[in-house]
């Protein structure tokens, strides 16, 4: 229960992760529990910031998101998010949440997984709880499958599990922020890229029933886990990129075969993956390897002694409208909040 006498008000800051391996299927929607385990490394530089103010003389809950306040779908997520965390803490006071994302929201750059961890962070905080991240993971999933995975920062994994409590279901960090310091995420951000149309978390249903590649993906990931666990754990740059490449066209395998097709790539995103496959067969050894979410923008993994050259080469496929270097980054933290008094 919380306490009464706890902090009302808290702001928790959480980066986007990028998957290496996809989480795409849910066992079981109602809980968030996924069909696959899956591998990503949170970001530095892009941050959601978020803050929840629990107050009493508030007739409903308040969203605010980069100053404007959303209705219909991303509200009644945020709201349902809310009576949770009002179930679990006792509490029952509508809430004030303000957030804000230093990069596009809904573009392909995961901020579905920042926003619920922040989300997460700061309202179980402002309503009393001390949860530890493994639970905050939990129930940052609920929100957002990909956020259970923002929750830590370097290399996660989120455990798929067995059982169908989904007690043997969470993250876990495997490496941390700076284990492999020359390992570089060359994000390539595709002009004009199109506002998801449908979330990922219907998106993928329609794939779990449609797509008769699915099945094979599902028996080829562990293997494919493990080696890209592998790669990373002995920082191989090449057999890394190779496996990630491979990873994200067997992703795209099962979404294009969806029925309706699920496409997230524009003719750009195309360009891009094209410039990565010239660059590595004009090398002789895979330098660079690609790999998208379900969005336009693709992320090209490589290591420092070979950034400027990928980036000078993505900046030069046109539609492609600016090129960030970003590394492995910290987990979600609290940035004010989850004192006594308030
Ligand atoms: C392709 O858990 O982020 O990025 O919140 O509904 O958008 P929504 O779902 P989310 O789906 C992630 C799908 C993915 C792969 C991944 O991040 O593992």
């Amino acid at each position: 229960m919380a306490d009464p006498r706890g902090s009302r008000a808290a702001t928790y800051e959480a980066a986007p992760n990028i998957a290496l391996v996809k989480y795409w299927g849910m066992r079981d929607p109602a809980l968030g529990l996924p069909m696959n385990s899956s591998l990503s490394v949170t970001l530095d530089r892009l941050k959601t910031r978020t803050s929840v103010r629990f107050d009493p003389a508030l007739p409903e809950d308040r969203f605010v998101l980069n100053g404007i306040e959303p209705s219909g779908g991303p509200l009644d997520a945020v709201v349902r998010f809310l009576d949770r965390v009002r179930a679990l803490s006792g509490r029952t006071e509508r809430a004030d949440v303000v957030s804000s994302n230093n990069f596009q929201t809904a573009s392909g750059l995961a901020s579905s997984a920042s926003g619920f961890a922040a989300l997460a962070g700061a309202a179980t905080t402002a309503a009393g709880l001390r949860l530890s991240p493994r639970a905050l993971s939990s129930l940052a999933r609920l929100g957002s499958g990909s956020a259970s995975r923002s929750v830590f920062g370097g290399f996660v994994e989120w455990r798929a599990g067995r059982k169908p409590d989904g007690s043997d279901c969470y993250a876990v960090p495997l490496f941390g922020p700076r284990h492999w310091p020359a390992l570089v995420d060359v994000v390539a951000l595709v002009a004009g890229a199109p506002e998801k149309q449908v979330r990922s978390a219907e998106a993928m249903q329609s794939t779990v029933r449609t797509s008769p590649e699915y099945a094979g993906r599902q028996a080829s990931l562990p293997a494919r886990l493990r080696a890209i666990r592998d790669a990373i754990r002995r920082r191989e740059g090449p057999r890394l990129f190779d496996l990630i490449m491979e990873e994200c066209d067997d992703f795209r395998t099962v979404c294009e075969t969806t029925v309706p097709t699920l496409d997230y790539l524009t003719p750009v995103s195309r360009r891009i993956l094209d410039a990565v496959r010239a660059l590595n067969e004009e090398a002789g050894t895979t330098l660079a390897g690609y790999t998208h979410d379900a969005g336009a923008h693709v992320h090209i993994f490589t290591l420092e002694r070979s950034a400027s050259r990928v980036r000078r080469r993505l900046e030069d496929v046109v539609g492609v409208s600016r090129v960030l270097t970003l590394h492995a980054g910290e987990g979600g933290r609290l940035v004010a909040g989850g004192g006594r008094a308030a």
